[in-house]
């Protein structure tokens, strides 16, 4: 922004021998920026120019120095124009300049040197600590403006409406603006602003940030590890806290009997290696803060290893049907051979006894066995006889 550049045309002064037209422009310039002041002259016939400040200390006499002030500068001195320069202008500058021209009759306009002061980004103050379900009293303050600045509370891109105080110092304005809010835990972090407005400005704003910060009791949660834990197994527990402060450190116990040898607790986590059955029990992971305590717990139980279940297991579940078949199989085979031995021996002495018989008549010459066949009675007897 640029605010018209130190281009104060602080006094017109017209001297018109017999009419006097003389103008004056006030013009407003930022604080440390440069001032020019000037005096339009009109028919100069070569009279003296004093040019005072505000406190009627001349400046210039004429165009030479009077006052001690390097800020000052005559830049100009022309029978039309004559100028000053003020740099490095402050608040203390303010007020009316004054350009006389000495002639038969004494002829001088004022202009008023305005210095506008732009507030910087302003601060938030917080008067006591927000907790839940109570209320934060915020202050936003510009210690320093001119005219005095214009506040504004901002939240989610609404305007909160705050109590304005302004107080004057000097010339310059300190303007607050309080407001106070109701606040839960939700709240925590949520963004608030200040806006700081100014005509120095234009339409930008100096904007203060604030992040509400809201104490809370903490909230414990202990995650639980997957399935079923068993003997040889590791545990790790994990306690989730919440809380305004967080709590530095969580404390775990186990209800009743201590914590067991093995167990490491590092940070939020509870860490048993090798688990046997005297780990079950009731652990507890408890945080606290200034605002409160919380704990929550864990039953454990430790079931039989899997290693002494795993031959039990095997014939219950996979083995059972296949055996009880094979062994019905096997139990049937083994009837179907012996059926098959006996029959097959019954066979076979049967077999061999007719054979013995033939044997026994086959011994004489081939006709006669013809004989012996024919002859069957006889042979069959005799070997009826032969069998006993
Ligand atoms: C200049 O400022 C003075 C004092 O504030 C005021 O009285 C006067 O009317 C102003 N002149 C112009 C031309 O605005
Ligand atoms: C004032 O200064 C002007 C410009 O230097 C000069 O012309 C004029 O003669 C001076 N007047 C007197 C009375 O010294
Ligand atoms: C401008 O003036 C202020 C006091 O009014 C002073 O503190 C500062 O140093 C000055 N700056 C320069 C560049 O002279
Ligand atoms: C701890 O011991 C007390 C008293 O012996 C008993 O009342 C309580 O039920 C026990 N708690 C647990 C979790 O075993
Ligand atoms: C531990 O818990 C398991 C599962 O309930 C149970 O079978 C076992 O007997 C318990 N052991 C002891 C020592 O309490």
């Amino acid at each position: 922004f640029h605010l018209p550049q130190s281009s104060v045309w602080v006094v017109l002064l017209q001297y018109v021998t017999r009419c006097q037209a003389v103008q004056a422009e006030n013009v407003t310039v930022l604080e440390g920026g440069t001032a020019q002041i000037s005096c339009r002259l009109q028919n100069y016939d070569g009279s003296i120019v004093v040019i005072q400040n505000p406190r009627r200390q001349t400046l210039f006499f004429n165009g030479t120095r009077a006052l001690k002030d390097d800020r000052f500068q005559m830049v100009l001195f022309t029978p039309r124009l004559v100028r000053i320069t003020l740099t490095n202008v402050s608040v203390s500058d303010e007020g009316g300049y004054f350009c006389q021209l000495y002639t038969d009759d004494t002829h001088h306009q004022v202009a008023t040197l305005s210095v506008s002061v732009p507030p910087d980004t302003p601060t938030v103050e917080v008067k006591q600590e927000a907790v839940e379900g109570g209320e934060v009293e915020l202050t936003c303050l510009s210690p320093r403006s001119k005219p005095p600045a214009t506040l504004r509370w901002i939240r989610d891109r609404r305007e909160i409406p705050g109590v304005v105080s302004q107080q004057e110092n000097g010339k310059t304005v300190s303007v607050s603006s309080t407001i106070r809010l109701p606040v839960e835990r939700k709240d925590n972090g949520a963004a608030v602003s200040c806006e700081a407005s100014h005509p120095a400005l234009g339409g930008q704003k100096r904007v203060r940030h604030y992040r509400l910060d809201v104490h809370f009791a903490p909230t414990v949660r202990i995650i639980p590890p997957p399935g079923i834990l068993r003997e040889g197994d590791s545990l790790s527990l994990t306690c989730s806290i919440t809380g305004n402060p967080l709590p530095r450190d969580v404390q775990w116990t186990r209800i009743n009997d201590t914590l067991p040898e093995r167990a490491e607790i590092s940070g939020t986590t509870l860490q048993v290696s090798r688990l046997s059955q005297s780990h079950n029990g009731t652990y507890l992971c408890q945080a606290q803060n200034n605002y409160g305590r919380a704990a929550d717990h864990y039953t454990l139980l430790v079931y039989g290893s899997l290693v002494a279940q795993l031959p039990l297991r095997l014939i219950e579940t996979h083995s059972a049907v296949p055996y009880a078949v094979i062994g019905g199989v096997l139990a049937l085979l083994v009837f179907t051979i012996i059926c098959v031995l006996i029959i097959t021996i019954w066979c076979s002495v049967r077999q061999k006894g007719s054979y013995l018989t033939h044997e026994a008549s086959g011994l004489d010459e081939h006709g006669e066995v013809q004989e012996a066949f024919l002859n069957g009675n006889d042979a069959s007897q005799g070997k009826k006889e032969y069998l006993l």
